[in-house]
């Protein structure tokens, strides 16, 4: 059995952002990569890829996900994971944009003012509603890709930048997870006490192997959703931590 600072230790905090726009009838999210890849040789980590395809799925067809402040490296391996995507995942995904620019270039770019930009954070004094899927915001936007146990708060890179805020409740969720609970609440129109949630999944491989996860998730009966192919990568990962 595996605590929380084991995957503390797997995974690093990758400070990213998104952005969303859902297109029809509402549009756009977003996630910005606010981190500096620690090494601008390497290509995406494997959990992000997960992470981000699971985002592309969740937002769902008729949305546009766009990936920014990526580094020179991991833009167009993003743009060609998203190239090599099947024709079935084409259908019920939202499409996908990787940039280098940053969230505030983009909105410049896309004539879209700060105010229509709702930055989604677990310190806002509001909660998210299905309200806020009626056109007062263009784009909705999640800074940080896994989150750090305990949080440190580096949503507030982005508050600083003095967007509109809303929360998804007290508990962190993964990037994928907020970007999908948001899509629920504002284009499927659920409140967000109406979406079932499990806390701190122990994801259980074997009677002697688990992992707890230190996020919230949507639940699936018990189980928690997850990104396809997370459950493999973190069980390739909990063997490979143990190879000296
Ligand atoms: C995995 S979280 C990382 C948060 C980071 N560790 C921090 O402490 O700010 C990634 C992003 O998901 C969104 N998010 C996660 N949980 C949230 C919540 N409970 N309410 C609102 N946004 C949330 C936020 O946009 C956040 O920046």
């Amino acid at each position: 059995m595996y605590s929380r600072d084991d995957i503390h230790c797997e995974y690093p905090s990758y400070l990213t952002s998104t952005v969303v726009q859902w297109v029809s009838p509402m549009s756009l999210d977003t996630a910005e990569h606010m981190e500096e890849d620690e090494d601008t040789s390497k290509s995406i980590p494997k959990w992000v890829e997960l992470e981000y395809m699971h985002m592309r799925s969740l937002a769902g067809p008729g949305a546009h996900v766009h990936f920014t402040h990526l580094s020179q490296s991991s833009c167009p391996s993003l743009s060609s994971l998203f190239d090599r995507g099947t024709p079935t995942e084409s259908s019920e995904s939202a499409q996908a944009s990787s940039h280098q620019v940053s969230v505030m270039e983009l909105m410049k770019a896309n004539d879209i003012p700060l105010i229509k930009v709702c930055l989604l954070d677990p310190k806002a004094e509001k909660e998210l509603s299905p309200e806020d899927g009626d056109g007062r915001f263009s784009w909705f936007l999640f800074g940080g890709i896994l989150g750090d146990d305990p949080p440190r708060d580096r949503t507030s890179e982005l508050r600083a930048l003095g967007f509109p805020t809303r929360h998804l409740g007290p508990v962190q969720m993964t990037t994928d997870t907020a970007l999908g609970v948001t899509k629920i609440v504002v284009q499927d129109k659920v409140s967000l006490s109406k979406i079932p949630f499990i806390d701190y999944p122990n994801i259980v491989f074997n009677a002697k192997e688990s992992v707890e996860m230190p996020f919230r998730y949507i639940a699936n009966g018990n189980e928690p959703i997850l990104p396809a192919g997370m459950r493999e990568h973190l069980y390739d990962d909990l063997n490979q931590s143990f190879q000296f």
